[in-house]
């Protein structure tokens, strides 16, 4: 699997270490910046992000800005982008099993690296459900076709 990563100025570090250890874990990484802690405009990274895994070339996101909300909600304009903004355990867990959210946003500003590495492990470990959780998204999609 394939990871995009990418941050502004307020996830910096946390991406850099996202990095690391998704690496050390053995995913392949793809990360579209930034790549010295300059201030900038996170939607500009969260189309980089979001096109790469339109573009099937990477399965998953992780956006980091200081509370992950910008960051998401800029990548759930994109179609077929499900980002979801979280910073406890449970929500990074059942995101994956029952919204097959594919981007995962966090705060670089709310949690600190640790937890942020954990609930980056829970995000790109857990597989969706499908079933019943399917014909929701099917819904979210048809929305998005309107
Ligand atoms: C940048 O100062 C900050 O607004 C941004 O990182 C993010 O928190 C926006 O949601």
């Amino acid at each position: 699997m394939k990871i995009a990563l990418g941050c502004d100025h307020g996830g910096f570090e946390h991406k850099n270490a996202i990095k690391d250890h998704l690496k050390q874990s053995g995913f392949e990484v793809l990360d579209f910046g930034i790549y010295e802690n300059v201030s900038v405009d996170y939607p500009d990274i969260a189309s980089k992000v979001c096109q790469s895994i339109q573009k099937g070339e990477c399965q998953l996101g992780i956006l980091v800005c200081g509370t992950g909300i910008g960051m998401s909600l800029a990548a759930n304009k994109f179609k077929g982008i499900r980002a979801a903004a979280l910073s406890e355990h449970f929500s990074a867990k059942y995101t994956r099993l029952h919204n097959n959210s594919n981007v995962l946003c966090l705060g670089g500003r709310v949690i600190g690296v640790g937890t942020a590495l954990e609930l980056v492990d829970l995000f790109v470990n857990t597989e969706f459900e499908g079933g019943r959780h399917q014909t929701r998204i099917d819904k979210i999609s048809e929305i998005e076709n309107k």
